[in-house]
C-alpha cells in the first residue's frame, strides 16, 4: 500500500480499515457526510425531484394499467395483446425503479402510495373491462401521456447539466414512443 509521500509500507486488512476509519471520521468534524454537494442548488434539484415524482407517478399508473389489460384482454387477439402487455408492464415494472431511485439520489423523498399517484399522475385510472380494441386507445393515450411528463422536465435538468436525469428522460420517452407506436400500428 503507498501513503501519500509514495512511502510503501505493509497494512493487514485491519490497520487499513482503521486508517479509513480515523480518516472519515476527521473528515466529518469538517463536513457534514451527509449533506447532498452534487453541484446543483436544492432549490433545483427540488424541482426535478418533483418533476420525476410526476413521471413516477404517471409510469406506475401506466404499469397498472398494462398489467390490468394483461388479465383481462379477451376476443381474436387475445394471444397477441396477452404476451404484447406482459412485455410492457415488466418493462414499466423496471423503469419505476430507475426512476424512484433518481429522485432519491437527488436528495428526495420517492413516492410511492396510491393516493400519491392518484394526485401526481396524468393518467386516469381504468375502473372498467374495456374491449381489446378500447384497451389498445387507452395505452396509446398512456403511453403519449407519460412522454408528455418526460419532456416537461427536460427544460429544468438541462438548466443544471442534470445530465443523469436528462438521459434517463431520454430513454423513457424512446421506450414510451416506441411502444405508442406499435400499439397503434394495430389500429391502422
Ligand atoms: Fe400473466
Amino acid at each position: 500500500m503507498v501513503i501519500g509521500s509514495g512511502v510503501e509500507l505493509s497494512y493487514d486488512g485491519t490497520q487499513i480499515f482503521e486508517i479509513l476509519r480515523v480518516k472519515l471520521m476527521s473528515k466529518s468534524k469538517n463536513s457534514s457526510p451527509t449533506a447532498i454537494n452534487l453541484g446543483i442548488d436544492e432549490k433545483d434539484r427540488k424541482a426535478i425531484a418533483e418533476g420525476l415524482s410526476r413521471l413516477l407517478a404517471d409510469t406506475y399508473t401506466l404499469y397498472l394499467k398494462t398489467h390490468y389489460f394483461h388479465w383481462n384482454v379477451t376476443g381474436p387477439m387475445f394471444q397477441t395483446l396477452h404476451l404484447m402487455f406482459e412485455t410492457q408492464y415488466t418493462e414499466l415494472a423496471l423503469a419505476v425503479d430507475l426512476i424512484a431511485e433518481r429522485i432519491r439520489a437527488l436528495g428526495f423523498p420517492a413516492p410511492g402510495s396510491y393516493s400519491a399517484y392518484s394526485k401526481l399522475s396524468s393518467i386516469p385510472e381504468t375502473t372498467e373491462v374495456p374491449k381489446a380494441e378500447e384497451m389498445i386507445s387507452l395505452l396509446i393515450e398512456g403511453q403519449e401521456a407519460v412522454v408528455r411528463t418526460a419532456r416537461s422536465i427536460f427544460p429544468q435538468s438541462d438548466k443544471v447539466s442534470d445530465e443523469p436525469t436528462s438521459d434517463l428522460l431520454t430513454q423513457r420517452m424512446q421506450v414510451h414512443e416506441k411502444t405508442a407506436w406499435m400499439l397503434r400500428s394495430l389500429l391502422e
